[in-house]
């Protein structure tokens, strides 16, 4: 099936010779050197900061490389612009959505080249195309409708759609499956398989290697902006892959959390959003670490955002350590001791442009201010630490955008976590963070718990939540419907609860 000669500038291929690239005199892309044969799948690995984005965005012509060679099929290929690559047959889907909220979603699938009539936007023609993109991809949505409001997984599905129009011959995948559930991550894998065998070449990058492991035709692995290995096929083992990675051995597997203490620190009773959810009603111990599972959609997001006063809940109550709060805006949730890292970095989370310590510090600045602790030094070493503890690399002295979308996340927890909470409530909080930024991200949870704060962790990655979770919640259809002691809490019995009944 796989040839072993590897790929040459001579077959349908694209290929990436020799590719340096830096940033304000730091070099991020050493030479880098990798090819993806047409009708192959070429998964594409590495710690954060590796450099994948950046040699996507290379290849998607979105940034400039400082020298080296591209060539697809044999012609060369230097893309001025996002533009020019399309007119090559080039497409990315990004990392971070971009869709416009705005428009529609037939106007985000054909931005840019809506289909016309005369001078005019054709409209039915667009909708009638959106249509029928959409049902090849196994979506079933009115195109008419505006992004504003849809779920991020439908708005990855809405990206993935308008690149198929497009019909590319070479589709860069960077991390679609960082914010999707399993079941949606199948449905991109099968888009991905669909677009192989009509012919196009892939590149899929992911942090979660199984999947690598599954679609690829060949595996390449990045590190510190050089191509470190490269397998000539998608059956490597994960611990060879990981070891690559991030250049040591690493033991998955979770061993059980230390029990908590009895003492009841939140408490949530019978709380309500209409037409989001209803009935929740559980405790979190001190020192307790409670899961919350579900699919995409079953409202786990909106009811930690209603106990962090992000979003109103119409009735019931919570309270912490037996004082109700008022849950009117996240300011009486923080005072109350609640902190929630929140699932979108972008939207809610982070401020992209102003550097990493002063994101770190914002929440506490205005606090500490009045006490006049807030120096230039100061903030200076809260950076500093939570460089340490979380391993952030890049200059935090540089806006946030700049960063690579793990090393984002980190800044994100960093920022939440530079004062104990007594609740801490985390939303996905390794949403695109490596392997090894994983496990220490496991071990601050557990270290938050272990001296004594209550914590809540949502997340879509099951084995996340098995791993670390005392007790796990499970959610259906804005539904509480259990609430599992962890021995009883396996991958079964809590998918058989989150997937939604609808026989009557
Ligand atoms: N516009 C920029 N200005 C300065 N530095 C940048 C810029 N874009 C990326 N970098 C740096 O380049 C390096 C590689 O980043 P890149 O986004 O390519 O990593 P990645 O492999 O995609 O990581 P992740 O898995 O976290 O997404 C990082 O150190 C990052 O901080
Ligand atoms: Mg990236």
């Amino acid at each position: 099936m796989v040839a072993t000669d590897g790929v040459t500038g001579a077959g349908r291929a694209l290929v990436v010779t020799d590719l340096v690239k830096s940033f304000a005199g730091v070099t991020v892309l050493h030479s880098v050197n990798l090819g993806v044969r047409a009708g192959s799948v070429v998964g594409l690995i590495g710690e954060n900061g590796a450099g994948k984005s950046t040699t996507s965005s290379i290849i998607a012509g979105i940034q400039q490389p400082d020298s080296g060679l591209m060539t697809i099929d044999g012609v060369a290929y230097a893309p001025a612009s996002p533009a020019d690559a399309l007119a090559s047959g080039v497409a990315l889907i990004h990392q971070e959505i971009r869709t416009v909220p705005h428009l529609s979603i037939a106007e985000n699938i054909f931005l840019g080249r809506l289909p016309r009539a005369g001078l005019r936007v054709d409209r039915d023609a667009m909708v009638e195309q959106a249509r029928e993109v959409l049902r090849k991809l196994g979506i079933d949505i009115d195109p008419r409708r505006p992004v504003r409001g849809l779920s991020i997984a439908m708005q990855q599905s809405i990206e993935i759609a308008k690149a198929i129009t497009r019909n590319p011959r070479y589709v860069i995948f960077d991390e679609p499956s960082a914010s999707l559930t399993n079941q949606e991550t199948d449905r991109v894998l099968h888009q991905i398989s669909v677009l192989r065998e009509h012919g196009a070449g892939i590149i899929y990058i992911s942090h979660r290697l199984e999947e690598v492991r599954t679609i690829s035709d060949e595996i390449v692995c990045m590190r510190d902006g050089n191509v470190v290995a490269t397998w000539q096929s998608g059956d490597v083992p994960q611990r060879e892959l990981v070891r690559a990675m991030v250049g040591r051995d690493f033991v998955f597997g979770h061993e059980a959390p230390a029990p908590a203490s009895p003492e009841v620190v939140l408490e949530v009773h019978d709380l309500s959003r209409k037409g989001v959810f209803d009935g929740i009603d559980f405790t979190v111990a001190k020192g307790e670490i409670l899961g919350i599972a579900g699919l995409v959609g079953a409202g786990r997001t909106e009811v930690v955002r209603a106990i962090a006063g992000v979003d109103k809940a119409d009735g019931g109550a919570v309270t912490v350590e037996g004082r109700k709060i008022r849950l009117r805006n996240p300011g009486h949730a923080l005072k109350a001791g609640i902190v929630m890292v929140p699932e979108d970095r972008k939207q809610q989370g982070l401020n992209l442009t102003l550097d990493s310590s002063r994101n770190i510090v914002s929440p506490w600045e205005r606090i500490l201010r009045v006490r006049g602790i807030v120096t230039k030094g100061w903030i200076n070493r809260i950076a500093e630490d939570s460089r340490t503890a979380f391993d952030i690399r890049g200059s935090l002295d540089r806006p946030v955008v700049r960063l690579s979308g793990g090393n984002q996340q980190k800044v994100l927890l960093a920022k939440w976590l530079v004062r104990q909470p007594k609740v801490l409530i985390l939303d996905e909080p390794t949403r695109g963070v490596d392997v090894g930024a994983k496990m220490s991200i496991y071990a601050i949870i557990r270290d938050y718990a272990a001296r004594g704060v209550a914590v809540i962790l949502v997340s879509s990655e099951l084995e996340e939540v098995l791993g670390l979770a005392h007790r796990v919640l499970v959610m259906s259809g804005g539904r509480q419907i259990a609430v599992l002691p962890r021995d009883e809490a396996t991958s079964e019995t809590v998918m058989s609860l989150a997937v939604p009944q609808t026989i009557a």
